[in-house]
């Protein structure tokens, strides 16, 4: 079994990446594989509402990253989707993959059905369960398991690294990897 998680930071090895790596230790644990893509390594464009992807299975437009991360999302069993807060909402990194996505994914119907969803998010003081909720959307839209932890999927933390200092975020993370990990394995068995 497989997990990729997707960074929408501009930070590559910012605060979202620490969250997305604390969760790869608890998913390792359990003898799932797991692989960070950081959108910060792509410029990728908005969506063109073309729907050229209709009946295609990816995005029609290979240049810029996107249709490699989709392929990816579609040959995962999981997928946690990552992003800091910015503007108290998911970065725009991370809404274009939500847009490009949705759209690939509603005209393409069940590519991702049944895989397992955990969003999370990074943030300096406000906006976090908007931002968690504008991810779960996407899962929950595209016939997707949410899995859950015992409290919001969010860590507080400004500059990079500041999130280790929030231990009850960084609890709920690895919280959320378990629960990540004991439903694929159910799913999976
Ligand atoms: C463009 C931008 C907008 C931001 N907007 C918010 C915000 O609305 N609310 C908030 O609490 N933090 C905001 N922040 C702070 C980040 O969410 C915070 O520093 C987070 O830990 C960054 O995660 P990263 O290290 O993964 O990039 C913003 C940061 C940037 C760069």
């Amino acid at each position: 079994m497989k997990v990729i998680g997707i960074n929408g930071s501009s930070r590559k090895d910012g605060n979202t990446a620490i969250l997305l790596r604390t969760i790869f230790e608890e998913l390792n644990r359990l003898g799932i594989e797991t692989e960070l893509i950081g959108l910060a390594d792509y410029e990728m464009a908005p969506c063109r509402a073309c729907f050229a992807c209709k009946g295609r299975g990816n995005c029609v437009f290979g240049q810029d990253g996107f249709a490699g991360i989709f392929g990816k999302m579609e040959a995962a069993d999981g997928i946690v989707l990552g992003s800091p807060v910015y503007s108290a909402d998911v970065s725009s990194r991370m809404k274009t993959l939500l847009d490009r996505g949705g759209v690939v994914a509603a005209v393409n119907p069940g590519i991702l059905r049944h895989k397992v969803g955990a969003a999370v998010a990074a943030v300096r003081r406000a906006g976090g369960m908007t931002a968690v909720d504008t991810m779960n959307h996407f899962f929950l839209n595209k016939e997707m398991i949410v899995a859950g932890s015992t409290y919001w999927n969010m860590v507080y933390g400004k500059e990079a690294g500041d999130v280790r200092n929030d231990a009850e975020g960084m609890a709920n993370m690895r919280n959320l990897a378990q629960n990540m990990g004991w439903l694929m394995q159910r799913i999976h068995a």
